[in-house]
C-alpha cells in the first residue's frame, strides 16, 4: 500500500514529481524517493520519513531531468530503512523501479537471482523486479521485451513503474490488482496510483486494467496486454474533481476540512440523478437476497444501510465485512451484493466482489474515486462525487455513502409500496434541508465539542453506545476515535451492557451516548435505561442529545445539545459531532491527525 507516480515531459520534472507523491502521501508515509533520468544516468534519491522531511534531507526537488518515477512507501516487506525505500536500482543501475503491492513469489526469484550473482541492496520483495529486467535485457537488449518478460515471472497483487537509461524518453508501467492510472497532459504525461498523483496537472485520465502494461512518452502512450503484447483501445475520461477539493483550504488539517465539507458533499449526494438511484434500487428489488459489503468504516456504513432497509423497505439486507464475506455469504445468480468503498481499491472488498462474481451474483457499488478498480469491476456503480478525501480517516466520504444508501432505501421502499408519496416527500424534504442543518450545527457546536475534548483527553477508555441505527453510528464513531487519538473506544449496542460489559463499569470508565430524539420513544427509552445502568454503577456518562430531552439532561454528566431535527437525519448529525470530538481530542493529544500511525488510506494488500 504505497503511492507510485511518474512523469515524462519536455521540461524539468523534479518539482512536479515531488508534488505528485506529496499528493499521494496518504497512501503511505514512512519513506519516499525519486529517480530521475538525465544525460545517460539515473539519479536516485530516497530516505525514511514523511515526504517533506525526506525532501529536506535529500533535496529531491533539485534533481534535474525530464523523465522520472517516484514512490511514497507504507512498509510491508522489509523494515522502514533508507535501503528499503523506493525507487530501487537494478544491479548495474541502468533500470530503476517503483512498486506497490506484493510480489508473492519474490523469495524464489530472489534465491535464483542471488545464485546468479545479483547482489541485493534491500530486504524488499520489490527489488527483484529491477534485477529481473536487467537479466532479461542482458539476454535480449530491448527494454519493452525485458519489462514484459519480467512481468511474466512475477506473481501477486502489484503495480510497478520503471525507467531505463536505454529508453530515456519513456515510462514503463504495469498492474495486476493494485491500482495504476495514466494522466494525459500537453507535451507531458503522467502515471499514478490514483488521480491525486496528477490531478493538479491534468484532468484527463486512462485506467490500466489487470494484466496490462503501458509505455508512456511525453506525446503519446500505448497500452498493451502482458500475455499477448497486443495493443488495447482504452477509454479516456475526464476527472470531475476540483483541485481545490484536494487542498486544505485554510483548515489546519484535512480531517477538519473534510468534516466541514459535509454540507457540500451531502448536497452532491442528493444531486445524484434519480435514475441512477432507481437503477440500483431495482437491482436490489429484483434480487432474492442482497448483501451490503464494506470493511472498516464502510462496514459500518453498510450496517447503517441494513437498519434502514429493515425499517423503511421491510427487507433484510445483511451487512457483511468484506474480509469475512466468503465465509458467510450464500451466493447464486439470483443474489447480489452492494459494496461501498471510498478508494475503490480496497483489497478485501475487491476479493469479496470477485467471490460474488464467481457465483454469477450481480454486483453494485457506491464508490468515490473515479476510474478505481471497484468502480470498473461491478455491474452497476454509483459515483458518489464527494471530491478527494485526503485524510487517512474517512469522514465526508462515509457520510455521503450513508446518504446515498438512504436514498436507495427510500426508492426500494417506494417501489415496494412501503412508503406513501407523502412520506417519501417528507423524507426527501428532511434530506434536502439537512446540508444547512449540518452547516449550522458545525459552526455552533465546534466550540463546545472542542471544550469537551480538551477536558476529557485524560480518559483512555471509552464506551460509545447507541441502539437501533445509532448502534452502527456508535461503532463508526468509536473507530474514528481510535484511529486519530490512539485511545481505546469501543462501540456497542446499549442492550449489550447487561450481558457482560456492566462488569467493567466503575468511576474510571466513561461512556458516550448517541441519544435519539425523545419522540423516537422506543429507542429513546432503551438508551435511557442504559444510561441509568451505567450511572447506578458509578460510571461517567457523556451524550449527544436533542433539544427538549429533559430526561437525558438530568442524567448526563456532560452533554452536547443539538437542535431538533427530523428523526431520519438525527443519527447522522450526532455522527458528525463525534467526528469533531475525535478530531479535537487528537488535536489536544498532538497526534498525526491526517496520517495516523500504522494506517494507510487505501488498503490494497491482503
Ligand atoms: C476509515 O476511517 C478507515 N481508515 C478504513 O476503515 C476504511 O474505511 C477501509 O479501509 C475501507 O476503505 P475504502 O472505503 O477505501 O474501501
Amino acid at each position: 500500500m504505497c503511492g507510485i507516480s511518474g512523469i515524462v515531459s519536455s521540461e524539468n520534472i523534479a518539482k512536479d514529481l515531488f508534488s505528485s507523491i506529496r499528493n499521494l502521501e496518504y497512501r503511505g508515509y514512512d519513506s519516499c524517493g525519486l529517480a530521475v533520468y538525465a544525460e545517460g544516468k539515473i539519479q536516485l534519491r530516497k530516505n525514511t520519513g514523511e515526504v517533506d522531511e525526506v525532501n529536506k534531507k535529500e533535496r529531491l526537488t533539485q534533481l534535474v531531468g525530464n523523465l522520472g518515477i517516484a514512490h511514497t512507501r507504507w512498509a510491508t516487506h522489509g523494515g522502514v530503512t533508507k535501503e528499503n525505500s523506493h525507487p530501487h536500482f537494478s544491479a548495474n543501475m541502468e533500470f530503476a523501479i517503483v512498486h506497490n503491492g506484493i510480489f508473492s513469489n519474490y523469495q524464489k526469484l530472489k534465491s535464483e537471482l542471488s545464485a546468479e550473482g545479483f547482489e541485493f541492496r534491500s530486504m524488499t520483495d520489490s527489488e527483484v523486479f529491477a534485477h529481473l529486467v536487467e537479466r532479461a535485457y542482458a539476454q535480449s537488449p530491448n527494454v519493452e521485451n525485458a519489462f514484459v518478460s519480467s512481468l511474466l515471472q512475477v506473481e501477486g497483487a502489484f503495480a510497478t513503474a520503471m525507467i531505463s537509461i536505454h529508453e530515456p524518453d519513456l515510462l514503463f508501467c504495469a498492474k495486476n490488482v493494485s491500482p495504476l492510472m495514466l494522466g494525459l497532459g500537453e507535451s507531458r504525461n503522467f502515471i499514478g496510483s490514483d488521480i491525486n498523483a496528477f490531478l493538479e496537472f491534468t484532468k484527463t485520465a486512462v485506467t490500466l486494467d489487470d494484466g496490462e502494461y503501458a509505455i508512456v512518452g511525453k506525446q503519446d502512450y500505448r497500452i498493451k496486454d502482458v500475455a499477448t503484447k497486443e495493443e488495447k483501445e482504452k477509454n479516456v475520461f475526464t476527472i470531475h474533481w476540483d483541485v481545490e477539493s484536494t487542498k486544505k483550504g485554510g483548515y489546519s488539517h484535512y480531517m477538519l476540512k473534510e468534516i466541514f465539507d459535509q454540507p457540500f458533499t451531502t448536497k452532491q449526494a442528493l444531486k445524484i440523478e434519480k435514475e441512477e438511484i432507481e437503477k440500483m434500487a431495482k437491482m436490489i428489488q429484483q434480487s432474492q437476497l442482497c448483501y451490503l459489503v464494506g470493511v472498516g468504516t464502510t462496514f459500518y456504513v453498510s450496517m447503517v444501510g441494513q437498519y434502514f432497509f429493515a425499517q423503511f423497505a421491510k427487507r433484510h439486507l445483511p451487512a457483511v465485512s468484506s474480509d469475512e464475506f466468503k465465509d458467510i455469504a450464500i451466493l447464486s445468480d439470483k443474489n447480489m451484493m452492494l459494496t461501498v468503498s471510498q478508494s475503490g481499491e480496497t483489497y478485501d472488498t475487491k476479493m469479496a466482489i470477485n467471490f460474488a462474481k464467481s457465483f454469477q451474483s450481480k454486483t453494485g457499488a457506491i464508490v468515490n474515486v473515479m476510474g478505481s478498480a471497484i468502480s470498473m469491476m461491478v455491474d452497476n456503480v454509483i459515483m458518489q462525487g464527494s471530491g478527494a478525501e485526503i485524510c487517512v480517516v474517512s469522514t465526508k466520504a462515509a457520510f455521503s455513502q450513508m446518504m446515498i444508501l438512504l436514498r436507495i432505501v427510500l426508492e426500494v421502499a417506494r417501489l415496494d409500496n412501503h412508503l406513501s408519496e407523502d412520506q417519501y416527500k417528507e423524507y426527501y424534504t428532511a434530506l434536502e434541508d439537512f446540508p444547512d442543518v449540518i452547516e449550522t450545527a458545525l459552526n455552533e457546536q465546534s466550540g463546545f465539542i472542542r471544550n469537551m475534548a480538551d477536558t476529557s483527553v485524560k480518559i483512555h477508555n471509552w464506551l460509545f453506545l447507541g441502539c437501533g441505527v445509532y448502534f452502527p453510528v456508535a461503532m463508526e464513531s468509536a473507530l474514528k476515535m481510535k484511529e486519530v487519538t490512539y485511545l481505546h473506544a469501543e462501540g456497542m449496542a446499549t442492550g449489550f451492557l447487561k450481558h457482560g460489559t456492566l462488569a467493567m463499569i466503575d468511576e474510571s470508565l466513561y461512556s458516550l451516548f448517541f441519544v435519539p430524539p425523545p419522540d423516537q420513544i422506543d429507542l429513546h427509552e432503551r438508551t435511557l435505561i442504559a444510561i441509568e445502568e451505567i450511572k447506578a454503577r458509578g460510571g461517567k456518562v457523556y451524550g449527544f442529545i436533542f433539544e427538549g430531552d429533559e430526561k437525558s439532561e438530568q442524567l448526563l454528566d456532560h452533554l452536547i445539545r443539538l437542535p431538533k431535527v427530523h428523526f431520519l437525519v438525527a443519527p447522522f448529525l450526532e455522527m458528525i459531532m463525534a467526528q469533531l470530538f475525535a478530531y479535537y481530542s487528537a488535536l489536544k493529544l498532538n497526534r498525526n491527525i491526517d496520517k495516523p500511525r500504522n494506517l494507510a488510506k487505501s488498503v490494497t494488500v491482503a
